[in-house]
């Protein structure tokens, strides 16, 4: 192994830079070159690469985002724009991808090893939707940034005597809206993967008014509903005045925790390592607090456990 690529795809998360640094520089440090690709599979497509260097990654480490851009490149899935891909990774000489990104992006990754190149992922998405990995970058930087914004909810909440849905991201996973709705203590979480009942959530807001509580805070998950419809329902229902914010994009920037740098440093230097052993068609994740490798077909096969301890026990906690 002489050359190896590394892109970020799919949607972007604090952490990604520190996994790109971590690969550059580890890489080098082993002799290797590093080539960077730009904006996911469609710099594969369009051949808009770049020889990283070690300054290519100097002060990044602390940034949101991901200094190689990423996207959603549909032309990736054809016939036509995968064998482009592969032309192109032929032409450059590259002979292993580190793909940094979520569920889709792996797939993508899973093509690329079926077509017979090395390739290894890193789970790179807010939502924390890959079931093989506890944790993936961006995931608790996400939460705090969540957390933040609930704080600021609340105090508007039980100053008006409200109640405030929120609305977070999360794709068809309910873990943003379930973590932050305990590490907020929010009144009630609501979540794909959990059926909810609208007559328990306003008794139990009603319960909370009875006892004198000014706020009420429903965190709901993206793929559970929609905020605007949640907020009318609970009005009409309860009587008290419910607003809605739908957080959106915030969710998606601003400066990775320490946990995703060191998280992205550790996997970005762990891929390159996977790929130096001649191991192929790899993700990489965490468990325990280790960091493991395995192979990806199997990884896309687990299947996500839902957390309903921690979901049973927001909902005592916020009684
Ligand atoms: P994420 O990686 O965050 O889940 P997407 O689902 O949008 O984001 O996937 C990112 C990119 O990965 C897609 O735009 C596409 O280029 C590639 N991709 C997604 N699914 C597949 C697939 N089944 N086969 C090949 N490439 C895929
Ligand atoms: O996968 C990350 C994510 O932010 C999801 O939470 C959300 O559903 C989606 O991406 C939004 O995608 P886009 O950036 O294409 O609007």
């Amino acid at each position: 192994m002489r050359t190896i690529g590394v892109l970020t795809s799919g949607g972007d998360a604090p952490g990604m830079n520190a996994a790109v640094r971590a690969v550059v520089r580890y890489g080098i440090y082993h002799n290797l070159n590093i080539i960077g690709i730009k904006a996911g599979y469609k710099g594969l497509i369009e051949n808009t690469m770049e020889d990283m260097t070690l300054s290519s990654v100097a002060d990044i480490i602390h940034r949101g985002g991901t200094i190689l851009g990423t996207a959603r490149c549909e032309e990736f899935k054809d016939d036509e724009g995968f064998k482009k891909a592969l032309n192109n990774i032929k032409y450059r000489g590259i002979e292993g991808i580190i793909v940094i990104g979520g569920d889709g992006s792996f797939r993508g990754a899973q093509q690329l090893s079926r077509a017979g190149i090395s390739a290894v992922g890193i789970p790179g998405t807010i939502d924390n939707d890959l079931p093989y990995t506890e944790y993936t970058l961006g995931f608790y930087t996400a939460l705090n940034t969540v957390l933040e914004s609930v704080g600021k909810i609340r105090d508007t909440s039980s100053s008006h005597g409200r109640t405030n849905v929120i609305e977070v991201m999360g794709r068809n996973c309910g873990d943003i809206a379930l973590y932050s709705g305990l590490a907020g203590g929010a009144e009630l979480v609501v979540v794909p993967e959990e059926q909810f009942d609208m007559q328990e959530i306003c008794e139990k807001i009603m319960q909370g008014r009875a006892r004198g509580k000014r706020h009420s805070i429903v965190i709901l998950a993206e793929g559970a509903g929609n905020a605007k419809e949640l907020s009318e329902q609970i009005e009409n229902i309860t009587g008290i005045t419910t607003k809605y914010s739908v957080l959106g994009y915030i969710q998606r920037g601003g400066t990775p925790t320490a946990y995703d740098r060191i998280l992205g440093s550790k996997m970005g230097a762990k891929a390159v390592e996977v790929l130096m052993s001649g191991k192929s068609s790899r993700v990489i994740g965490i468990r325990g607090g280790s960091i493991f490798d395995m192979d990806i077909e199997e990884a896309l096969l687990t299947e996500k456990e839902f957390d309903k301890e921690s979901y049973e026990l927001t909902k005592i906690l916020s009684i």
